[in-house]
């Protein structure tokens, strides 16, 4: 990029169900930006980044993509089976990444990829882990800094996707890296950071199938739990599921010596009650998006700001490699029956 005061010319690969909000946000709501190009195996949606976002320029090839002249910064939001060789080869282009957690779905790519990316001279890098840009859970950071609930000693997680009839997730599944690598990573990753980031040594898993059997073959469970022990003694709890009936429900709890905070009970999407004949109640949060609509804006403008050289990034690749290592313990676990070392 030439100089902070002209945009920075960003390009995005995948455009589907996450990949098409970054997009929106880049091209429409994130300043000192513009989005120039997207990838995408897919005509359709190139077409659709053309005709809705103004993107001009549609690649299906991604190294073409990432010749697209004066390219600053790619953002990756593709199938996490390709984070890591794609993540590798913008770094090696010298290109700043933002990619989409997970970072990889192996401890060796993520600690390949951490290496890559702490040398002098490399480009920023990014994993988005969401959460972090919430205003709920930067207040939680903030309050334990302060000592208002004392030691933390437990945090208790939860990441709890509406039951989709459709089962269309069943298509995603196989890429995803189990329902730990593509929901919990999240909880282990707030886990660490709202406890200081203690060094794990071991975790347990266990799960069921409650309503897809076709995850059996695919050695996945549509409800998953899972306990991460810590040297520290500090512990953390985290529960997965696919199949509310009533909503997205994302959820922490932080147990202190002096107290305990707890983000996000219930899935109520807001403070309108609503009575009527079939009784009282709230509506609910509908996915994931809609409970972290403002927290994606806010990383994506982090990212931004970065590679722009206005800010340094709040999390590392190491905090992206730390969360794989636990999670692929916890998955390892799920499979074995028994506690896994870490
Ligand atoms: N941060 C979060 O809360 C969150 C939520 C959902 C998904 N994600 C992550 O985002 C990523 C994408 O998930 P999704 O739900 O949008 O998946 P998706 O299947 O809906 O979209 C994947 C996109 O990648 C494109 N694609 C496939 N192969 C490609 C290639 N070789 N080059 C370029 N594009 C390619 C597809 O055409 C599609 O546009 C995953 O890694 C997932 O873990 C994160």
């Amino acid at each position: 990029m030439s100089s902070k005061s002209s945009s920075l010319k960003v390009g995005i690969a995948g455009l589907g169900r996450l990949g098409w909000r970054h997009a929106d946000n880049l091209a429409h709501r994130i300043p000192h930006c513009d989005l120039v190009a997207a990838c995408s195996p897919v005509a359709a949606e190139l077409a659709r980044a053309e005709s809705d976002l103004g993107v001009q320029a549609g690649y299906s090839n991604f190294d073409q993509f990432l010749d697209h002249p004066g390219l600053d910064a790619v953002v990756l939001a593709t199938p996490s089976t390709l984070h890591a060789q794609q993540v590798e080869t913008v770094l090696r282009r010298g290109l700043p990444v933002f990619v989409e957690k997970p970072l990889a779905l192996t401890l060796d790519d993520c600690i390949r990829l951490e290496q890559l990316a702490a040398q002098p001279g490399a480009p920023v890098a990014m994993v988005g882990f969401v959460r972090r840009f919430d205003a709920s859970y930067q207040n939680t950071r903030r309050m334990i800094d302060e000592g208002r609930i004392g030691e933390p000693f437990l945090v208790r997680s939860q990441t709890c996707d509406r039951l989709d009839p459709t089962g269309a997730f069943l298509q995603f599944a196989p890429t995803s890296g189990g329902i730990f690598m593509d929901c919990s990573v999240h909880d282990v990753d707030l886990a660490r950071w709202l406890l200081g980031k203690p060094r794990a040594t071991r975790a347990f898993a266990t799960g069921s199938i409650a309503v897809h059997p076709e995850l059996k073959a695919m050695g996945d469970v549509d409800n998953g739990l899972a306990v991460v022990e810590f040297e520290t003694g500090q512990r953390a709890v985290v529960y997965a599921s696919r199949t509310f009936a009533h909503g997205h429900e994302t959820s922490t709890e932080v147990m202190g010596t002096q107290g305990k905070l707890l983000v996000g009970a219930g899935a109520a999407r807001d403070r309108v009650l609503l009575s009527d004949s079939t009784g009282v109640g709230h509506q609910s949060v509908a996915d994931f998006y809609e409970r972290f609509a403002e927290a994606f804006l806010r990383e994506m403008e982090a990212f931004v700001a970065a590679c722009r050289g206005e800010a340094s990034l709040p999390l590392t690749l190491n905090d992206a490699t730390e969360a794989t290592r636990i999670t692929l313990a916890i998955t390892k676990s799920l499979g074995s029956g028994q506690p896994e070392a870490i």
